[in-house]
């Protein structure tokens, strides 16, 4: 029995996937869902550049977070909804952790328009760091 469930969202197809299990699971189980997207700051880039870059990001997702919203409150779960700024890995399993979530879901490919790996850099993190379930969608 999960009782509470954290799934990842990034805007992808795979992602999207992860959700709809995710948010089957919490039906199925009568779980609270927490949907977390996480806005990566750039790597470079000089601080005024960098604050665009961010804001700009937030703002993408908190669209996808937003167009969430409704699907999880028709479903009857109760749903709390999350935009952080980091690394993506870094920003799930820590947030798992703040919850104390049972279950985290990720889809096994994102956004990356590299498709060389069968896994996804942070489906890999976050399976070989968080220290709980993982499932990840394919
Ligand atoms: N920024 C994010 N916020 C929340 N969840 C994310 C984020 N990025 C990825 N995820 C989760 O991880 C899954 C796998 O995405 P991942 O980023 O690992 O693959 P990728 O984009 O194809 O590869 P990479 O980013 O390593 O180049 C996604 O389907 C989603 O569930
Ligand atoms: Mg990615």
């Amino acid at each position: 029995m999960y009782r509470k469930i954290l799934v990842g969202v990034d805007g992808s197809t795979s992602g999207q996937k992860a959700f709809d299990t995710a948010l089957g699971l919490a039906i199925e189980h009568g779980a609270e869902l927490f949907v977390l997207s996480v806005a990566r700051p750039p790597e470079v880039g000089d601080d005024v550049e960098t604050e665009a870059v961010i804001e700009n990001s937030r703002e993408y997702h908190r669209k996808l977070i937003a167009a969430l919203e409704p699907v999880v409150a028709k479903s009857g779960v109760q749903g709390h909804f999350e935009v952080t700024v980091g690394h993506p890995a870094e920003q799930i399993i820590y947030d798992a952790d703040r919850h104390g979530v049972d279950l985290i879901v990720v889809g096994d490919r994102g956004r990356s328009k590299f498709a060389r790996l069968l896994l996804g850099s942070v489906s890999k993190q976050v399976v070989q760091y968080a220290g709980r379930a993982v499932l990840v969608v394919r």
